[in-house]
């Protein structure tokens, strides 16, 4: 498609995103890497599956190429894992010309993009997100990192890539769970940009197949173009990058409460954007859109896996997420559909009523994807 274009403090970058826009990557990566050294990072289930194809693509010659496969999960994106890549790195002679291709989900572009940050005060590096929230969310907008014992990407950096190119294909193979995390960034994204974002998503669910790839990519680059338009505007999440936190408060006190990994991130989002939802309502805004957009957030709980929710629990682990205002928490509300606004100072009597509301939801919709 061509068209998305980051503007980052090192420089503005393509995003490039279709159904077999790998065929792209070739180019994209021989331009970046010159005649220079290509570092490749593929994350193990991705390689398993698609890596000889992935690497027949891209046509530099085997004795420039360096390939190095990650373990999978979010175990991963630790100090181990982290030094195991820069022991790699510095192995093969790493120079500050040669170029890093991260290949994977976010776990991979995260952790590969952080080392890439930080080997030799940074390497130039390139992203091919293989997963549905890595396309429209984890490898945009130059967040690299990994977690710490004391919580999930407490190390990172800004580090933007030189281009990102997701070949939709390539999520045919990915765990429907994985489509439904995804689709959660893609319902916030949608919250966010308004009714025509809306409109396509319900048409995509309509189909009833996760699957059904051609529907599902341009919700993917409205969602990218989103995202990156935001980032464009406020790298470092000083003001508008905020709003990209809408249902995250209440995802991450999911999340947190429930213990990491229980319910994926994009899983949680979505629960978290139906207590958004409530909390607004008590706020006072209530609209047709609003009433359209509860709808399809109810559509998608109905794709959640089961678990045993607790509301105190929930608004315990809330008060500790590291998002919060001066004053208390924070949260991103909508004010009509389309429309953020950030609200500090919430009443936690309003917090809780919008916890239990959600869970009595999730109750009685949620199961499908046990
Ligand atoms: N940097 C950011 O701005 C940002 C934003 C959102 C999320 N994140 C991070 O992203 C991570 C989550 O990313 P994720 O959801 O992509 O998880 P992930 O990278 O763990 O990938 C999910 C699963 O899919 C597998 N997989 C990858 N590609 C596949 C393919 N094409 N076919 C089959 N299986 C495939 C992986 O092996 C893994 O098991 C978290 O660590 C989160 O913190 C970062
Ligand atoms: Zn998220």
């Amino acid at each position: 498609m061509g068209g998305i274009e980051v503007l980052a403090s090192g420089g503005s970058y393509p995003v490039e995103i279709g159904a077999g826009s790998s065929a792209r990557l070739d180019s994209m990566t021989r331009r970046a890497a010159g005649r220079n050294k290509l570092f490749l990072f593929y994350d193990a289930n991705f390689f398993a599956l698609h890596g000889r194809q992935l690497r027949k693509a891209i046509h530099i010659e085997s004795r420039r190429v360096r390939e190095m496969v990650i373990p999978a999960g979010e175990k991963s994106k630790s100090l181990t894992t982290l030094a195991s890549i820069y022991d790699f790195l510095l192995d093969h002679g790493i120079a500050r010309s040669d170029f890093i291709l991260a290949c994977g989900g976010g776990v991979t572009t995260d952790l590969v993009g952080y080392a890439a940050a930080t080997t030799l005060r940074g390497i130039p590096w390139g992203a091919a997100p293989t997963t549905l929230l890595g396309m429209v969310d984890a490898s945009l907008g130059g967040k690299t990192g990994i977690n710490h014992d004391r919580g999930k990407n407490l190390i990172g950096a800004f580090w933007a890539p030189k281009f990102v190119c997701a070949d939709v294909n390539y999520l045919a193979t990915l765990e429907s769970r994985h489509m439904v995390a995804g689709l959660g960034e893609i319902l916030k994204c949608a919250g966010l940009a308004g009714s025509k974002h809306v409109a396509a998503l319900e048409r995509f669910l309509d189909q009833d197949n996760l699957y059904y790839l051609r529907a599902l990519t341009p919700l993917i680059r409205r969602s990218a173009q989103l995202k990156t338009h935001i980032v464009s505007r406020d790298e470092r999440e000083h003001g508008p990058r905020m709003c990209m936190n809408l249902g995250h408060t209440f995802g991450h006190g999911i999340e947190k409460a429930l213990g990491f990994g229980r319910l994926l991130h994009g899983e949680a989002v979505i629960l978290g954007l139906w207590a958004a939802l409530t909390l607004g309502e008590a706020e006072g805004f209530g609209s047709k859109g609003l009433m359209r957009y509860r709808d399809l957030v109810e559509r998608h709980i109905r794709l959640l896996p089961r678990r045993k929710l607790d509301a105190e629990q929930i608004f315990r682990a809330l008060s500790l997420d590291k998002k919060r205002g001066a004053d208390g928490l924070r949260f991103v509300l909508l004010e009509r559909l389309g429309k953020p606004i950030i609200y500090d100072n919430v009443e936690r009597r309003s917090i809780k009523a919008a916890l239990k509301s959600m869970i009595k939801i999730y109750r009685a919709l949620g199961g499908k994807n046990a």
